[in-house]
Formats: structure tokens, sequence, C-alpha cells
């Protein structure tokens, strides 16, 4: 069987009117490591229709997606999405980017399904999770009409449409000082102070505060104009409003404004919930969520859990979840706003406690007791897990 990428390569690729065969941007920084994701993000695209990219809030998804479409041949047709907020004009946002023009008398979505029909090219739908319903009905419809076109989806949570195959972006390792993590802070911060040097291991110790997620390293590192590595790590309790960059725009403007985006598109439940498992520091298991988290405000416990992994507020480890450090900080601001710090802590400690006693004389399991080990007694993953 011929495989995709080389039909790709044969064939005439989608040229618009200014005879461009894709619009993918250049690159403008270095990029950091990925070779497992490169690679398997690139086998996925030889073989699969529809393929998204999902995680964490600045964890590297688009700069994933471009990179992955770069080493492909061929063109690559990028639509990017954080802007657009209407759901019914999507048709014409991927008609512009890729040069079709607009027909007025018939459905847009017809017309774009229509002219891919024959065609064969990537089309990368970047952050897709705030119009989840539109791209999973207009994604449907182009990839049933055309079978040369293939999808590369960005998105906080996956589309949900049958044959997709998802692909979770996980933080950069850190491990040591020459892991990726520290890679990236370093080049970062070099653009800023040319010449940077730290000798002691504060780098290290930020990009762990920092779980590795890009994002916050290049905000963090920006910082290093007025502050020391050291200085930084010193006040990463209170990193939202540490860290913001400047020249930068949408919610990439600061930390709090790319959790935030997470934050608007949780219903009221799903808040109430992320901000009560913020007293979790290490890993937990839906029964333990919803001993904590569960009352008469807050039911089905378990199942809204698993629909915050789904949107990468929570990270799956198999039955456990975890949350990084950044979502963990804006649920406790979220929860000390709503006048609940206390009241969930207690309830944390008494889960505690209940838990430690139960390891302590593990017969009582027998009569009854919840046979769970504490939360706090699991050996923490590590960001790059
Ligand atoms: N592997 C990498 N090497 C270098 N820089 C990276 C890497 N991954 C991400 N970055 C940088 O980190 C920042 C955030 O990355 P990106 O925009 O891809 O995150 P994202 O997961 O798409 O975020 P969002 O959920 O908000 O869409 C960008 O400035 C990007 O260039
Ligand atoms: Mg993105």
């Amino acid at each position: 069987m011929i495989g995709w990428a080389a039909m790709h390569e044969r064939a005439d690729p989608v040229i618009d009117a200014l005879g461009r065969r894709g619009n993918l941007p250049a690159e403008t920084s270095t990029f950091l490591g990925r070779d497992e994701d490169l690679a398997e993000v690139g086998r996925l695209l030889r073989d699969e229709p529809l393929v998204t990219l999902t995680g964490v809030a600045g964890v590297g998804k688009t700069r994933l997606a471009l990179k992955a479409a770069g080493e492909l041949p061929g063109g690559a047709w990028l639509v990017e999405l954080s802007g657009e907020r209407n759901g019914a004009l999507l048709a014409h946002t991927i008609g512009s980017a890729i040069g079709l023009p607009e027909q007025a008398a018939r459905p847009q979505g017809d017309v774009l399904a229509e002219h891919l029909a024959d065609r064969r090219m990537l089309l990368i739908l970047d952050t897709c999770e705030h119009l989840l319903r539109p791209c999973r009905d207009l994604v449907g419809q182009i990839l049933r009409a055309a079978p040369g076109v293939r999808v590369l989806v960005t998105s906080r949570q996956p589309l949900g449409l049958p044959g997709e195959r998802v692909h979770t972006v996980r933080p950069l390792p850190v491990t040591a000082e020459d892991c990726d993590a520290v890679r990236l802070f370093r080049d970062r911060a070099l653009a800023v102070r040319p010449g940077f040097e730290c000798s002691d291991d504060a780098v290290l110790r930020l990009c762990r505060r920092l779980d590795g997620v890009p994002l916050a390293l290049e905000l963090a590192a920006g910082r290093l104009r007025a502050l020391t590595a050291r200085e930084l790590l010193d006040h990463m309790d209170d990193r939202f409003s540490l860290l913001s960059g400047r020249g930068r725009t949408g919610r990439h403007r600061t930390l709090r404004t790319a959790v935030g985006w997470s934050h608007e598109l949780c219903t009221p439940e799903e808040r109430l919930l992320w901000a009560r498992l913020s007293v979790f520091a290490g890993t937990f298991d839906a029964d333990a969520a919803a001993d904590v988290c569960a009352d008469e405000r807050l039911r089905g416990v378990p199942d809204l859990v698993s629909r915050l992994a789904d949107k990468s507020v929570l990270i799956r480890h198999g039955q456990r979840f975890r949350m990084l450090g950044m979502m963990r900080d804006y649920g406790r601001e979220w929860l000390r706003e709503i006048g609940e710090e206390r009241l969930v802590a207690g309830r944390h400690r008494h889960h505690s406690l209940a838990l430690r006693r139960v390891m302590r004389h593990p017969r009582r399991r027998a009569c009854g007791d919840p046979g769970r080990r504490p939360e706090s007694g699991r050996p923490h993953p590590g960001p790059g897990h």
C-alpha cells in the first residue's frame, strides 16, 4: 500500500491565489527536544486522517505541530483559531487561510469540502478547545469528502471524533542540568541577558517549580532582565504576578491568562472541583477526590475528575491524577476567593489521617475501612511522565 506521505509528495499541492503551497510560519526561536514526540506524530500523520495534539496550557502543542508538519514533504496549511469565537464562521476562517474565495449562495462548509475533495494536503487547525463542536462537525465533513486531506489539530481537549488519534504532549523533562527544560530556559535567558550564567542549582530548581512547561519557562527567562534566577525561584509562590511577557499577545500574554483560558472553558462544577482539588499536593485517585471534594454543592465527582483530565486541567497517570503546580496555584487562588480554603484543607487532613490509620492497622481494611494509600505517600512521577 502506498503511504500518504508518498502520495502527498507526488500529488499537486494546494496552491492558492498568491502561488503559496502552504503557509507555515518560519521559526523565530530555537526548537528544543521532543525527538520522540516528533517521531510519533510523524508516524501518525503518515497513517491517520485525523491527529490531535492535546495537553496543558503552554506545553508546546502548537510548536510541536508546526515542527512535525514542517518535516513532512509537501505543503501544510495552518489555520489559527484562538481569535475565532464564532463557530458558525469556522469554514470561512479555514477557507480564507487556504485562499478559497467566498461563495455567498451556498454553505461555506459544503464549498470547502468540495474544494478539498480531490486535494492532498495537511490542514493544521490550531487551538480548537473553545470550538469543539463546530470543529468536530466540519472536520468530519471534510474527512468524509476529501480522502487525501489529513487534519492535525491542537487542542487542550480532543475533538471526540471516531478515528481521531490523540497524542498527549507532556511537559519537557526536568532531570538534570542538561535536560531539555533547562536548555530551553538557558536559551531564552541568553536572548535577554547575553552571557547569562548561574553557578548554583537555581535554574534546575526553577525549571522543576515550573514543571518543565515551555511557556512558563520562557516567561520566567524573560524576567531575567530585572531579576536573578535565585530571586525568581524565591518568588515562585507568586508565579502569576511574576510571569508575564513583553511583546506577547492573546492568552500567552501572562501565565495567568494562559491558565485562565482553560478556566473559562470549564463549567461551574468543574471550576469548583478544580479549586478543591488544589489541596492535593501529589497524585490522587477518583475515590480520594470524592472523599475530599464531594458534598451537597458538588456531586458526581469521579465523572467530573475525568472531565477535568479530558480538558488537560489534570494529568492522567493510569487510574491516578495529578495537577501541575501552575494549575494547582490557580485553583488555590480560586478556593481562597470562594472562602473554602480552610474547609477543604480540613477535609483533606481528615482524609489523609484516616488513610494513615488504615495503613498502620491494615487488618481494619477487612472490617470495611478504605484500603487506599495516602496520596502524599505516592512517589511524584516527575513532570515529564
Ligand atoms: N520544544 C520546544 N522548543 C522550544 N520552544 C518551545 C517548545 N515547545 C514550546 N515552546 C515555546 O513555548 C511557548 C508555548 O508553546 P505553544 O504555543 O506551542 O504551547 P501550546 O501548548 O500550544 O499552548 P496553548 O494551550 O495555549 O495553545 C511558545 O513560545 C513556544 O515557542
Ligand atoms: Mg497552542
